[in-house]
């Protein structure tokens, strides 16, 4: 029996449980909804490490739940918007990610969206489905053209960078905007940095969010932006959902003022299914599936225990945010 503990917040694929289970002891909640709050608070007590997931907040009140033996915070994520960083590093508490290895399972998933908005294919299926496919139409479900179009990306990160170079291969001009700042990708992926996130809006006919959430970016794409943004223009966003304003986009797409949105994040995230924008027929949402491949799952596992185990054992950790 060793004695350090860990608390995953969820299981996570084997590769990443095995490796934790042969290190220390390890306590898991096994269920598919997320850890009530108070099982969390009870079961963190005395641990050293936690794993965590994205769906989970992880603030001063659970920190100091765990007591001061704890180490480490290890999310399951490349995004760390759920737990409180300042907090952490005023208890000297470590906080990893598992960047990298989701980019292009992340960037396929948000052009699959493009793709899917675009050519209004979930209407498509749900006429067939519902047995209203009489004949062929010169009118029935057109969409809006990619080849040839013009994409704006909000945030040229890695995930940001990889989107641009499958936009690139459908002969798109890919527009970023990075919050000011030029983007270290920009020359890789071929994307051309705007003035402002109004030249980017205004010009692009398809915009896909990308940026990490915070209080730079939650609340970026409100209703005035959106009245920025073409009648025809697609959204899509595969980061957080609180960087768009949920209302405002219910708005902008019962009024027609955007064409469509996809959204495999949404704010607030799960959206139930009887929330208003799943009664719109111009707007696809599916649930958080960025990194959902078999391979990622299993690569993001098996880095979220070795940050964990690293920092336990005193090593500097492969991705650590803070
Ligand atoms: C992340 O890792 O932050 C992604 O949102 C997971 O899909």
């Amino acid at each position: 029996m060793s004695n350090t503990k860990v608390y995953l917040t969820r299981v996570i694929p084997e590769s990443g449980m095995k490796r934790l289970k042969d290190y220390c002891d390890i306590e898991f909640w096994r269920d598919d909804a997320p850890v009530p709050r108070e099982v969390l608070l009870e079961k963190v007590k005395g641990v050293d490490g936690i794993l965590s997931m994205l769906s989970d907040p992880i603030d001063e009140d659970v920190m100091d739940a765990a007591g001061e033996q704890l180490r480490v915070i290890s999310n399951y994520a490349v995004g760390y918007d759920n737990i409180d960083l300042d907090a952490a590093a005023a208890r000297n508490i470590a906080v990893c990610n598992t960047p990298g290895v989701l980019t292009n399972a992340t960037a396929d998933l948000a052009f699959t969206l493009l793709m899917a908005a675009s050519r209004r294919i979930i209407e498509g299926v749900d006429y067939v489905r519902d047995d209203k496919w009489i004949t062929w139409g010169p009118k029935l479900l057109r969409g809006y053209d990619v080849w040839n179009s013009t994409l704006g990306i909000i945030g040229l990160g890695r995930i940001g960078a990889a989107m641009a170079v499958r936009a690139r291969g459908f002969k798109m001009r890919v527009l970023y905007y990075n919050g000011g700042r030029r983007s270290e990708y920009e020359t890789e992926c071929g994307a051309l940095m705007v003035e402002s996130l109004d030249q980017l809006l205004t010009e692009s006919d398809f915009v896909s969010i990308h940026c990490p959430l915070n209080s730079d970016t939650k609340g970026l794409i409100d209703s005035s932006a959106l009245r920025k943004m073409k009648n025809s223009a697609v959204l899509i966003n595969t980061a957080r959902g609180p960087v768009i304003d949920t209302d405002a986009l219910y708005d902008a797409l019962e009024n027609n003022e955007i064409a469509y949105a996809a959204l495999d994040v949404t704010d607030p995230e799960p959206l139930r299914a009887n929330h208003p924008l799943l009664k719109l027929p111009n707007c696809i949402v599916i649930p958080h599936l960025g990194s959902a491949t078999l391979s990622t799952r299993d690569k993001m596992a098996e880095i979220a225990a070795e940050n964990l185990i690293a920092v336990l054992e005193g090593r500097e950790p492969q991705f650590r945010v803070k």
